[in-house]
């Protein structure tokens, strides 16, 4: 190849090298292979030359065209990537961080305390479980050994639903989320361990009671369930949720109609400072047993061969005591600032704990 082709092959190729933009690779473009750039002059050139000098030029000019147009196509392709990609890196957008100059909102307390209840159960390989919130009296009452004049069925405590002409139930709104121990034994073969959050509601309205709050129920079935599983886990549970590796934890017999024996749950508090863990005094915090045999057997379960036990807890009441919130009804006022106050950061999720 000619020198002057050489000279303009490698001028070409390190204007080319030079191009840091699309509109400098354009101009290198142009100005080579354009109706007046540098090649095409050249070629233009041939039709004034000798036929023999032209033969030789031709196939010389012809290769040089053909490598300069790759090299520009190649060196554009290379422009329009790196132009990409840097578009990517500077317009790069984390869709879980809050959009930017906006106010950030806060986990309500409710959903907080649930979240942790479910990290702490989920820890422990229970899942969760769920209910509607309008249910028959059979799922709410019945089945879960409550008999007909037990005090919580009448309309002082439980909020009745229209009858449906044709439909043969009586509907509730639930007043506890215990009738999902139901719905999930008939629906599930034990080994059974599940946590059931949920919305419940009672006639009843004062700084400890709000007619719509929440309760998360637990239910575990197996063979060889016993009442010391029971203990161990409650423990573990209110240690891990509290934050207090020595919590002091009582059981206390009681009653339930769905339960047999039946515990409800202390935990040490101290009535003068109001601190957990502290004090003399003892604060009831759940609900607990094993199982009701009755209960088993309305679920098709045989108490010979299954046993379990469950408990239930006011996540409300849980939540007042972690945060130090005086009265329940604050819950439901959509105060911003109350919320700003007690709400927690949405991008700390509760972690998985792993037991104290
Ligand atoms: N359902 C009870 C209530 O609303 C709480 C409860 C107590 C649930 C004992 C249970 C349990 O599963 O075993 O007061």
């Amino acid at each position: 190849m000619s020198d002057d082709l050489e000279i303009l092959r490698q001028e070409v190729l390190s204007e080319l090298a030079g191009a840091a933009d699309m509109r400098a690779w354009d101009a290198v473009r142009v100005g080579t292979l354009g109706k007046s750039g540098r090649l095409t002059a050249l070629l233009k050139a041939l039709g004034k030359m000798a036929p023999d000098e032209r033969k030789a030029r031709g196939v010389a000019l012809n290769r040089l065209r053909d490598d300069l147009t790759r090299a520009i196509e190649d060196r554009g392709q290379a422009l329009d990537a790196a132009a990409l990609e840097a578009r990517l890196v500077a317009e790069r957008v984390d869709v879980s961080l809050p959009p930017p100059g906006t106010a950030q909102g806060a986990i309500h307390p409710i959903s907080r305390a649930v979240e942790e209840m479910t990290a702490i159960f989920g820890a422990m390989g229970f899942s969760v479980a769920e209910g509607p919130d309008i249910e028959t009296d059979w799922h709410n009452f019945s089945a879960l050994n409550t008999p007909d004049h037990h005090p919580a069925r009448t309309d002082h405590d439980t909020f009745y639903l229209p009858p449906v002409p044709g439909l043969d139930v009586a509907r509730v709104l639930r007043t506890q989320t215990s009738g999902v121990q139901i719905r999930t034994m008939l629906s599930q073969k034990p080994p059974i361990r599940v946590i059931c959050p949920g919305r419940t509601y009672r006639a009843d309205h004062d700084a400890t009671h709000s007619p719509m709050f929440h309760q998360c129920e637990g239910l575990v079935i197996g063979q060889d369930i016993t009442l010391g599983h029971l203990k161990g886990c409650l423990i573990e549970f209110l240690r891990v949720f509290f934050d207090k590796p020595d919590l002091p934890v009582r059981f206390r017999s009681s009653y339930f109609p769905f339960t047999e024996p039946s515990m409800e749950v202390d935990i040490g508090w101290s009535r003068r400072t109001g601190e957990i863990g502290g004090g003399e005094d003892w604060l009831e915090v759940l609900g607990s047993g094993m199982v009701h045999a009755r209960v088993l057997a309305n679920c098709g379960l045989d108490s010979r061969e299954w046993q379990g036990f469950a408990f239930g807890m006011g996540v409300e009441r849980l939540a007042m005591l972690k945060n130090g919130i005086p009265d329940l009804r604050s819950f439901y006022e959509s105060d911003i600032r109350w919320l700003r106050h007690y709400g927690s950061d949405p991008l700390a999720p509760a972690l998985l704990h792993e037991g104290v």
